[in-house]
C-alpha cells in the first residue's frame, strides 16, 4: 500500500504536536497502521509561520478549500476549531468522500449529528478521540473496552483549565483571576476562555461522552451547564475542612425505573463537593480523569493529559491510524469505523 495522504487545517500547538509524534514515531506508526502516514498539504492563514513549523517539503496554503478539494487527498485533519468555516469544511471534506479526523468538541456537541449523518450516507470515518480529555483514550475505551457493557454513568473532569484553578486556589490561596492568567499563559485555556470557567468545555465534552454511551443524539443544548466563577476561595477552604474536595465534574447517566427500563438520560456539568479520600479527588492541576461505570466490568478510571501538543496529538495520530487500518482492510468486508450510526439512535429524553 501507497502512504496514506493527510491534509491538516489549522495548525497551531495542537498542529506542531501531531507533526512532531509522526515524524518521531515514523517506523512504530508505519507498522502499526499497515502504510506511511504523510502530512502533504497543509492550510493555516498565517503561512509564513506554518511553513516554518512544517518545513519546506509540505505545501501550506492560506485557503483551507484547496485542502478538503484535493482529490489526492484521503484524510482532512480539522484543528481550526470553532463552528463556523471548521462546520463548513468537515463537511465539504465529507462530501468529497474523504475521512475527517477532528479535535473539535464544540463542533461535535454542537453539529454532531449533522455531520454523523452526512458521514455515515458517504461511508466515510469520522474521528475524534483528541476532542475528549486529550491525550486519554476515552472514545476508544467506551466503543471498544467497554462495548460488551451497559454504562450506567460517567464522571469526569475533563477541562483542565478549570481543575488547574480549583488547584491552585486551594493549595496557594491564590485569587481565581490571577489562576485563570496563569492557565491561559500554559495554554491550558479555550481561545474564548469563558468556555472553560462557565462550565461550557467540559458541556461539549460530557455531550460527545453521553452520545457514545448511551447511543443518543449529541444534544449540547440539552445538557445543564454550570461553571467555576461564582466559587470563592472561602468555599474550597470550608470544603477541606470537611473533608471534600471541589471538583468540576461533567456528569452523564442512565435513569432506569426499578425494574432496571431506562427512561432517560442526565446530563450535567457543575462543582461537586467530592469527598477527599475518593480517587478522582486527588486529580490536581490541569490533568484530567474519567470515571465510567459499566454493568460488567464495574468501575473504570481513565487518568492523563487533557490539553497540550503531544497529548493532543497522540489521539489525533491514533485516529489515523485507525482510519489508515480501515484503509488497508479489504474493501469487500470493511465496515466502516463511524462516529456511531446516527439513524439508529436511542430516542431516550435527556
Ligand atoms: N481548554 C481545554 C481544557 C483544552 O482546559 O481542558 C482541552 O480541551
Amino acid at each position: 500500500f501507497g502512504p496514506v495522504r493527510v491534509g491538516l487545517l489549522g495548525i497551531g500547538t495542537v498542529g506542531g504536536g501531531t507533526f512532531e509524534v509522526l515524524r518521531r514515531n515514523q517506523d512504530e506508526i508505519r507498522r502499526r497502521a499497515g502504510r506511511s502516514i504523510l502530512i502533504t498539504k497543509v492550510a493555516d492563514l498565517n503561512v509564513a509561520r506554518a511553513q516554518e513549523i512544517v518545513g519546506p517539503g509540505v505545501q501550506v496554503v492560506a485557503d483551507a478549500r484547496e485542502v478538503v478539494n484535493d482529490p489526492d487527498i484521503d484524510v482532512v485533519i480539522e484543528l481550526i476549531g470553532g463552528y463556523g468555516i471548521a462546520r463548513e469544511m468537515v463537511l465539504a471534506a465529507i462530501e468529497n468522500g474523504k475521512h475527517v479526523v477532528t479535535a473539535n468538541k464544540a463542533l461535535l456537541a454542537v453539529h454532531g449529528s449533522e455531520i454523523f449523518l452526512a458521514a455515515s450516507r458517504k461511508g466515510v470515518m469520522v474521528a475524534f478521540e483528541a476532542a475528549v480529555a486529550g491525550g486519554i483514550p476515552i472514545i476508544k475505551a467506551l466503543r471498544e473496552g467497554l462495548t460488551a457493557n451497559r454504562i450506567e454513568w460517567i464522571a469526569g473532569i475533563i477541562n483542565g483549565t478549570t481543575n488547574f484553578i480549583l488547584s491552585e486556589m486551594r493549595d496557594k490561596g491564590l485569587p481565581f483571576d490571577q489562576v485563570l492568567k496563569e492557565a491561559q499563559r500554559l495554554g491550558y485555556a479555550e481561545a474564548d476562555p469563558t468556555f472553560d470557567i462557565e462550565g461550557i468545555d467540559a458541556a461539549h465534552k460530557i455531550t460527545i461522552l453521553s452520545a457514545i454511551a448511551f447511543g443518543v443524539p449529541v444534544q449540547f443544548d440539552r445538557a445543564h451547564v454550570e461553571g467555576i466563577t461564582a466559587l470563592q476561595g472561602e468555599d474550597i477552604r470550608y470544603a477541606e475542612q470537611l473533608g471534600y474536595r471541589i471538583k468540576l465534574l461533567g456528569i452523564t447517566r442512565l435513569r432506569a425505573d426499578a425494574a432496571g427500563r431506562p427512561f432517560g438520560i442526565e446530563l450535567r456539568v457543575h462543582p461537586t463537593l467530592i469527598p477527599a479520600r475518593r480517587l478522582i479527588a486527588s486529580v490536581e492541576g490541569a490533568m484530567n480523569a474519567v470515571w465510567v461505570k459499566g454493568d460488567a466490568v464495574g468501575h473504570t478510571m481513565y487518568y492523563g493529559k487533557g490539553a497540550g501538543a503531544e497529548p493532543t496529538a497522540s489521539a489525533v495520530v491514533a485516529d489515523l491510524v485507525d482510519v489508515s487500518r480501515m484503509l488497508t482492510s479489504d474493501p469487500e468486508n470493511r465496515v466502516p469505523h463511524l462516529a456511531f450510526q446516527a439513524e439508529a439512535m436511542s430516542d431516550l429524553p435527556i
